[in-house]
């Protein structure tokens, strides 16, 4: 079944709490982290986190595009994300921080940048419950899709099918009703989308209709 998960990178800030509220149906919340050093630009961190964890009861996927995630990544669980995702690009023991992620109670996930190949990561697989594939470069919402990365999805989930894995394959950046089919078809699962649902004048309709395009 395909998850949507709405990115707040889209929603007002000052309201996050009713912007939560504005995607009833969504599995997950996703939470951009970009701490201007990773990526240019800068918006929140683990005290933001641990508000929305108060104010709504939507699991929060919590996407780490920060430098250093070894050190801060264990925060965010603590914080209370259910899922927590760092860049391989930026991690200095992938392995280590992704079971120090579970152990701490908390999904762990792998993101790849769209130029970063998922081959060299075969074999960490296992250790993860989810693998996201950036369909832009990551630090800016409201970016086109890069169709660039669609084989690579498809290699990811033939990857996932060899090893037997339940791995959940994330696409995040551009997925709109334009382009959720490709990414559906190539062998994603999970979908985050921010312009696209935030954008749109009814965000849980929205929601909606992407997953049914999903799943079509
Ligand atoms: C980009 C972020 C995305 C972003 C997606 O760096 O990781 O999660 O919010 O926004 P859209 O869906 O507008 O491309
Ligand atoms: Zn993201």
């Amino acid at each position: 079944m395909a998850q949507i998960n709405p990115s707040i990178l889209a929603a007002d800030f000052a309201r996050l709490a009713a912007e939560a509220e504005a995607v009833e149906g969504a599995d997950w919340l996703h939470v951009d982290v970009m701490d201007n050093h990773f990526v240019p630009n800068l918006t929140l961190g683990v005290p933001v986190v641990e508000s929305l964890r108060k104010a709504t009861g939507i699991p929060l996927d919590c996407h780490l595009m920060i430098e250093n995630p070894d050190r801060w990544a264990p925060q965010y669980v603590e914080a209370g994300a259910g899922s927590v995702t760092f860049h391989a690009e930026a991690a200095a023991a992938p392995v280590r921080l992704a079971r120090e992620i579970r152990a701490k109670g908390a999904r762990a996930a792998l993101a790849l940048n769209p130029a970063t190949p998922v081959e060299p990561y075969e074999d960490l697989l296992p250790e993860l419950d989810m693998l996201l594939l950036m369909t832009v470069e990551p630090g800016f919402g409201g970016q086109k899709f890069l169709d660039l990365v669609l084989p690579k999805i498809r290699r990811a989930r033939r990857l996932i099918e060899r090893h037997g894995l339940r791995l959940w394959l994330q696409v995040d950046g551009g997925v709109s009703a334009e382009t959720i089919e490709r990414c559906a078809e190539a062998g994603a699962d999970v979908f985050v989308a921010g312009s696209a649902v935030y954008g749109a004048e009814d965000p849980a309709a929205a929601v909606a209709a992407l997953r049914k395009q999903a799943e079509a």
